[in-house]
């Protein structure tokens, strides 16, 4: 059976901490993957903020939120800008109440996507700065690395070392790895205070 996916373990930390009525931030919609999952766990009070450079993946995360039945997941604001904005882009009195943040490092996952298009670490660390900012306490930021792709190595690294330096006071952070497999994506994730 084995340890849980990456990916589960991100939606197990998220899970953890998100109630109905909660705001959460999905910093690369991607396919709509983890949107999906934030607005089902934020139910029909919360709301979901999702960001994407990519209008493709805006249209793929807004194909899957057609598919739900409207009323039972959170509202949903799809935002075609960087994630490193996220700070200006999210109305004020939600500053502080984020209860989670989730990054999915990479390229977009999709037929015709440009895998060149991928994450870099010069909008990356801001958006995680950002990020930790808009958390309340207890709130819970994820982020997915993927050292196997280029480019993915520098920016998994820069991820570790920002989050390594993280003083306590801010939060507590943490690292899920296969040890046996550098090149598989992994987990860093924190818990703020
Ligand atoms: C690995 S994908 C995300 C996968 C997604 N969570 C899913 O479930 O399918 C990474 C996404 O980050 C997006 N991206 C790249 N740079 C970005 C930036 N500065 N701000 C927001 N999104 C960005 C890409 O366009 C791509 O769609």
């Amino acid at each position: 059976m084995g340890f849980l996916s990456v990916l589960s373990f991100a939606h197990k930390l998220v899970s953890e901490r998100l109630t109905p009525g909660d705001i959460a931030v999905d910093a690369t919609a991607g396919t709509g993957a983890d949107t999906l999952f934030l607005a089902k766990a934020c139910g029909m009070k919360g709301h979901v903020f999702s960001f994407d450079i990519q209008q493709q993946a805006l249209d793929l995360t807004q194909a899957r939120m057609a598919k739900e039945e409207s009323g039972l997941i959170a509202e949903v604001t799809l935002l075609n800008t960087s994630h490193a904005r996220m700070e200006q882009e999210l109305p004020v009195n939600v500053h502080g109440q984020v209860a989670a943040v989730m990054f999915n490092l990479g390229y977009l996952p999709a037929e015709g996507a440009d895998p060149a298009l991928i994450t870099v670490p010069d909008s990356t660390i801001p958006a995680l700065e950002a990020g930790l900012r808009l958390l309340r306490p207890r709130g819970v930021l994820t982020a997915v690395l993927y050292p196997g792709h280029p480019g993915g190595e520098i920016e998994a690294a820069a991820v570790e070392d920002w989050a390594k330096a993280l003083p306590a006071s801010m939060g507590q952070t943490i690292i899920y790895r296969q040890l046996q497999r550098p090149s598989a994506p992994y987990l860093v994730a924190v818990d703020r205070k």
